[in-house]
């Protein structure tokens, strides 16, 4: 580490602005190594946690993961307006509060303060929710009110759940029960479309989250929760062995009769390495008429599944007239579910008024690489140079003048970072502050901090990405890395098409990114055959307002039909 910093130092003092340029960029490759093992050595906890971490789950498939150190400087905001501090309890509560009628009014608002302040921190949204979409969000919350944890319906239903072997159940109340599979971003998406899922078939929703997920949001549903209590049954009760949706459907298809009884709880996996043949059908009428016979499903997926619920016919219509904009789905789902802890609303607000607010533009640009003995350092951030630069999301640097010419038009930029490593934003930072821009823009380079550490237990690292993702939602543009469910959420919430940086995995003269044509996250495995079981399908030739997506070529994402 100290390396590195004595290096960067005298870099930073050398007086020829376009050799420095050039020597930040180069001296800081070998010293990468070192920083490597800085880090794979250190025992401080949050890296080492986040790097096996990231290990463990590094593999072919997207996943979230960044964690990042300050290297922002703080500026001087004093005329900031101090928006989360401001008293509003005299505005009046009004549509722009309610996200468009999107949340529902009469919630505590000091027990999440995110709630009712988001609009504060975010520009309008151009995509409105539609009155549909409003009303079965405001008949799911009566749902969920009947027969959230702890209310009479669900005591009845629960003791009619848990009798062993109990087939042919009734209920007043059906569940579906989430469970937490992979990073926190794909956790993000898969939760809204779990969500989606259970608006479609009158379910209700709960979340089963382990330690490292309390507290980073706020409960979603007005007087109830949506944290499944720990009596209800789970796949984790090692007595149990429920039946799974493979089985329903194996058994229906062998039998050739309608079948005799069903099962009260049934484990429903959708995880993208479950077996191929599981998710085949999620999207056929029948296997949704199976499944709809179950009062309680127990959803494993770290899936966006959405697209696959646009293809079930008997859904179509209810989702045109909720999504009448369809790539609107998980920004609004998204808005509506996911509010910030106020724990986690202090990291987003400090950080936004410390080092965003006063800025002119405001520039995500979110790095993951998912190989990086391939994907180097000098191929990643040669990349995010060029990317940038050409396509006129970052200024090019005026090397002839050590002095930028035009001060009159100057704007002021905030550029956030959000990487595993400091080096990316450490050496964006050295090249705008030893060179002037050609337009005399002010380049800042802010990295998300450590601050908070000793506050929080062992959901620090969740809490350090949601608020990193969040602030990402709030750049007016983004730069995002390749199949990154991290950057999905981010980009969906801002209701951002970020451009797209392509893996590289170390081509010479490699495609440097694309913008994003649709704002919705990409749903990574889709069905590739029919519900005969036998034609190959191409989802995104069959279905309306679906395309491959622009990072990961097999998946789909919903379009909006006017793009
Ligand atoms: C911040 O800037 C204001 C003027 O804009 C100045 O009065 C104040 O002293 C500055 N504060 C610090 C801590 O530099
Ligand atoms: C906030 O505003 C309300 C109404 O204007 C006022 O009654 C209240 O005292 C204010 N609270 C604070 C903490 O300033
Ligand atoms: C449901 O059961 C819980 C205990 O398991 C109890 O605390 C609660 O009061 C019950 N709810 C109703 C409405 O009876
Ligand atoms: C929610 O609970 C509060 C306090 O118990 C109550 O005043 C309010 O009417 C409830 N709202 C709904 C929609 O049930
Ligand atoms: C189910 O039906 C198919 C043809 O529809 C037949 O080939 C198969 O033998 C039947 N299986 C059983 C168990 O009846
Ligand atoms: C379940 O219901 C079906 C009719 O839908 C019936 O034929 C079957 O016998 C029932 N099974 C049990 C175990 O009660
Ligand atoms: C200066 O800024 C204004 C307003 O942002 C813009 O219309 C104008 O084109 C800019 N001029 C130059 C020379 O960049």
């Amino acid at each position: 580490m100290k390396v590195f910093k004595v290096t960067m130092e005298k870099l930073r003092l050398s007086s020829d602005p376009k050799r420095t340029a050039l020597l930040v960029f180069y001296i800081a490759l070998p010293v990468l190594p070192l920083l490597a093992l800085f880090y794979q050595n250190s025992n401080s906890g949050l890296f080492e946690g986040l790097i096996s971490k990231n290990k463990v789950l590094e593999g072919r498939k997207p996943q979230f993961g960044t964690a990042t150190v300050l290297h922002g400087k703080a500026r001087n905001f004093t005329g900031a307006k101090d928006v989360s501090f401001a008293n509003t309890s005299n505005i009046p509560i009004d549509h722009k509060k309610l996200l468009d009628g999107l949340l529902a009014p009469g919630y505590d608002e000091g027990s999440c303060l995110s709630r009712y302040r988001s609009y504060l921190y975010r520009k309008g949204s151009t995509h409105k929710p539609s009155s549909y979409l409003i009303s079965k969000l405001r008949k799911y919350e009566d749902l969920h009110r009947k027969c959230g944890p702890h209310t009479r319906h669900y005591n009845r239903t629960i003791g009619k759940l848990i009798k062993q072997n109990h087939m042919n159940v009734t209920t007043s109340c059906n569940y579906i029960v989430w469970i937490a599979t992979n990073g926190l971003g794909n956790r993000i998406l898969s939760m809204a479309s779990a969500f989606l899922y259970a608006m479609l078939t009158n379910r209700v929703l709960l979340v089963k989250f382990q330690n490292d997920m309390l507290g980073l949001f706020c409960e979603p549903f007005l007087n109830s929760s949506w944290e499944s209590p720990k009596k209800f049954p789970s796949m984790n009760d090692h007595h149990k062995n429920f039946e799974t949706y493979e089985s329903l459907l194996k058994n229906d298809k062998e039998s050739n009769t309608s079948r005799k009884s069903w099962p009260s709880i049934l484990q429903l996996d959708l995880q993208h390495h479950s077996s191929d043949e599981n998710g085949q059908f999620f999207h056929c009428d029948h296997s949704q008429a199976l499944l709809g016979k179950v009062p309680a499903l127990i959803l494993s997926t770290d899936q966006y599944f959405v697209p696959s619920l646009f293809m079930v016919p008997s859904f179509k219509k209810v989702l045109n007239k909720m999504f009448p904009e369809k790539d609107t789905v998980f920004h609004h789902l998204g808005h509506y579910l996911f509010h910030p802890s106020n724990d986690a609303w202090g990291l987003i607000t400090r950080f936004y008024q410390a080092y965003m607010d006063k800025a002119d533009e405001r520039i995500g640009v979110q790095i993951r690489v998912f190989h990086p003995e391939l994907t180097t350092f000098q191929i990643m951030m040669k990349e995010i140079l060029e990317c940038t630069l050409q396509n006129k999301v970052l200024p090019e640097l005026d090397t002839q003048k050590s002095v930028a010419s035009s001060w009159k038009n100057r704007t002021s930029k905030s550029v956030l970072v959000t990487s595993l490593f400091p080096e990316y934003a450490e050496s964006l930072r050295a090249m705008y502050w030893t060179t002037p821009t050609v337009t005399g823009d002010v380049i800042g380079v802010y990295q998300p901090s450590h601050e908070g550490k000793q506050k929080f237990s062992d959901n620090i690292h969740n809490m350090k990405a949601w608020a990193e993702i969040y602030l990402l939602s709030l750049c007016d543009v983004l730069v995002t890395s390749s199949e990154s469910t991290f950057g999905y959420a981010a980009q969906s919430l801002g209701g951002l098409k970020p451009w797209i940086l392509y893996k590289n995995l170390g081509n010479e003269n490699p495609p440097l990114c694309q913008r994003a044509f649709s704002m919705e996250p990409c749903f990574h495995f889709p069905t590739t055959c029919d519900c005969d079981g036998k034609t190959k399908l191409d989802v995104a030739s069959v279905f309306p307002h679906m395309r491959h997506c622009e990072d990961y070529d097999t998946g789909v994402k919903l379009v909006d039909n006017h793009d």
